[in-house]
């Protein structure tokens, strides 16, 4: 039996043995009394009993090992032309000046600060100095609109709420503050202070209630850290669900720190010892839990870039950052090595730079197309990891464990369950089907630590959104097959969540968006292939009666307003007026169907059509890449 199996059965069978010995991954206050505590099922909480604090275990206690001058972070801007290298001792100060910042305006255990920030290092200094004084953060990501923001604010009652004067993004420069500005104004809830960081690019302009965060630092007196309960909540990161609202995922203190200390070397096969670079956004579960969290928590250096793959300077970036930190790990997104091939299909800007210190490239956030997997095997050279998992779960489902005992590795597939997961997939009736046959990717209860324990105020949309449909099992919102060795074939949502340039993001709130334009009389928005992004939505748009409108005039209006209400990162540029959508007898509008078919995996036609023209004339404005 291989390490990988042997782990597997021993987290299936002793999950409490399991976990109890991977918690010694963790220094802890106190340790936990209670390993799993199902006694409130289906609310299992993991370390009952445990105290900690996720910072000291982030910072303090590499501090006290002698790693002080060890780097904690490379920060590399090529948006600003910055870089700078900050130790473990020095992330510690700042983190505990910040905390220092943040208890002088009130801040103290379990209130809420939301953290609206682009890719610089006070992100992280937020976010750990949260940690530090048990506060919960809830990070947003930069490309959503006033509106979204307000929403977050209102559902997560932060006491403060620390943002920067602005963002650079493909060579423009986004004022923050005046967003920032709108979605408090927008908001029921109103936070007592915001902490502005103020960049060179751009000043904000300061009401009676904002900080400036540099004057602020200048006299701050460090924060001790506050020991809280393993199951008190780390952080709230709003995530797209199929209706508009955005769900609140709870993560907890004392699980999360434990799996994301395991995942860090029998996933993703990193060290103590190793420069790990995670392409993501803080703003995103991959930027939590693998640009800030995991490598933190395991004393590595990572890194901190804010760019994009290509353009910054040129289709080198990635490489150049590679070869200048000697990067052992990068984690990104396949479309950002789709963006790269696409600049440098033979690979030209890649040669330039000696990127030999890179074990292993994983890729996450969306599937993993067979072209880009061989390109990138090709032109660098070393394993290229498919991982799957969630905002939900907060670590990988899937993967193949690099660390634990590399397998071989099947294009198409991230591999296997990862211990703890107990993978399942399930058909309609809620049956496992035979191997390689399509069905419901779901998890049998519990799910290990780091999985969210609910939803943030609202324990029965938990229930509702996740363990309902399959009861005893977590259902993910996948759909796939899993093949007779254990490898999972994940195939794409089964719900109204689409992935665009990895980016999670729900067509029900672009389709309350779009209706809401006073000549449309219904629509639905679906996510078309893209060569670049993966998935990309495409709204189509049925007129109200009698309405004459020029194609490019509504087109140009709505893309504004979901820019507007939703943020550029909806990405929504393609709006289709049609006739008449697809829709059952009783009327309503066959959006699974249409799904199906943009998807390629056309399911049978409902036989409560009522008019199967319908479909047939919008099934190649489903499947083409041009609207
Ligand atoms: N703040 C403000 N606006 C933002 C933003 C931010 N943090 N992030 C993105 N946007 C804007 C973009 O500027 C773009 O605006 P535009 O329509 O005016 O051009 C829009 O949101 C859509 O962004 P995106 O989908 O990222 O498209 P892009 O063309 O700018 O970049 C990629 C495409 C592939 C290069 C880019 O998505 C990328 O690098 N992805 C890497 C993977 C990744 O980060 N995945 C996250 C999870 S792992
Ligand atoms: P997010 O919550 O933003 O991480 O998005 C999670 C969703 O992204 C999953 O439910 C999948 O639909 C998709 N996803 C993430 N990783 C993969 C992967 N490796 N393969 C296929 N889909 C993925």
């Amino acid at each position: 039996m291989g390490e990988y199996e042997r782990a597997r059965a021993m987290a299936a069978a002793a999950p409490e043995e399991f976990w109890a010995q991977a918690a010694a991954l963790v220094d802890w206050v106190t340790p936990p009394e209670v390993i799993l505590d199902s006694s409130q099922a289906p609310f299992y909480r993991w370390f009952r009993g445990g105290r900690l604090n996720t910072c000291v275990n982030a910072l303090d206690r590499h501090v006290a090992a002698g790693r002080g001058d060890r780097v904690a972070i490379r920060y590399d801007s090529p948006v600003t032309g910055v870089k700078r290298s900050i130790t473990y001792a020095e992330l510690l100060d700042e983190v505990s000046r910040f905390a220092g910042v943040l208890a002088g305006l009130g801040v103290s255990k379990g209130d809420r600060v939301i953290i609206y920030l682009p890719m610089v290092p006070e992100a992280v200094v937020a976010m750990l100095a949260c940690a530090r004084l048990g506060a919960v953060h809830s990070v947003v990501f930069g490309g959503f609109a006033p509106a979204e923001l307000a929403a977050r604010i209102d559902d997560a009652t932060p006491r403060v709420v620390v943002s920067a004067s602005c963002g650079i993004e493909a060579g423009r420069v986004l004022p923050y503050k005046p967003l920032l500005d709108e979605a408090i104004g927008m908001a029921r809830h109103k936070p007592q202070a915001s902490v502005i960081l103020q960049r060179p690019q751009a000043r904000a302009e300061m009401h009676a209630a904002d900080v400036d965060w540099a004057a602020a630092m200048a006299v701050a007196v460090p924060h001790e850290p506050v020991i809280v309960e393993a199951t008190d909540p780390l952080y709230i990161l709003y995530t797209s669900g199929t209706t508009g609202r955005p769900k609140g995922i709870v993560r907890d203190n004392g699980g999360h720190a434990v799996a994301l200390a395991w995942s860090f070397w029998n996933v993703y096969g990193m060290t103590a010892d190793d420069t790990w670079w995670a392409a993501s956004d803080v703003g995103w579960v991959v930027g939590h839990s693998y640009i800030v969290y995991s490598p933190l928590l395991s004393g590595a250096t990572t890194v901190l870039y804010e760019g994009k793959p290509v353009g910054t300077p040129d289709a080198g970036a990635f490489w150049r950052v590679i070869a200048e930190y000697g990067v052992n790990g990068l984690f990104t997104a396949p479309t950002a090595i789709r963006a790269i091939k696409k600049e440098d299909p033979d690979g030209e800007h890649l040669a330039r730079h000696d990127i030999s210190s890179l074990r292993s490239l994983f890729l996450a956030g969306e599937r993993l197309d067979p072209d880009t997997y061989h390109w990138a095997c090709g032109h660098l050279g070393v394993p290229v990891v498919d991982n799957w998992w969630q905002t939900e779960t907060g670590w990988p489902i899937a993967s193949n464990l690099r660390g634990l005992e590399p397998m071989p590795i099947k294009p198409g597939s991230p591999s296997v369950a990862v211990p703890g997961y107990d993978v399942q997939v399930l058909d309609g009736e809620g049956r496992q089907v035979a191997a390689g046959t399509d069905g419901a990717i779901v998890i049998r209860l519990p799910m290990p630590p780091g999985t969210l324990p609910t939803l943030w105020g609202d324990d029965q949309r938990y229930v509702d959104a996740y363990l309902t449909a399959n009861p005893g099992y977590y259902t993910t919102g996948d759909g796939g097959s899993m093949d007779a060795d254990g490898y999972l074939y994940v195939m794409g949502r089964t719900d109204d969540v689409i992935n665009v340039a990895g980016h999670r993001l729900s067509t029900g709130s672009m389709e309350a968006v779009v209706a809401s334009h006073p000549m449309v009389a219904e629509c639905a928005v679906i996510g078309v292939h893209d060569d670049l992004k993966g998935q990309v939505p495409r709204a189509f748009v049925v007129l109200k009666a009698g309405v004459q409108v020029d194609p490019a005039v509504l087109q140009a209006e709505i893309v504004e307003s979901v820019r507007r209400e939703i943020g550029p990162v909806a990405a929504l540029k393609q709006v289709v007026i049609v006739p008449a959508l697809p829709k059952t007898r009783s009327g309503k509008i066959l959006r699974r169907t249409m799904r199906g078919i943009a998807d390629g995996r056309p399911e049978p036609v409902p036989s409560t059509i009522e008019d199967v023209r319908v479909l047939e004339a919008i099934t190649p404005l489903l499947v083409s890449d041009k609207p």
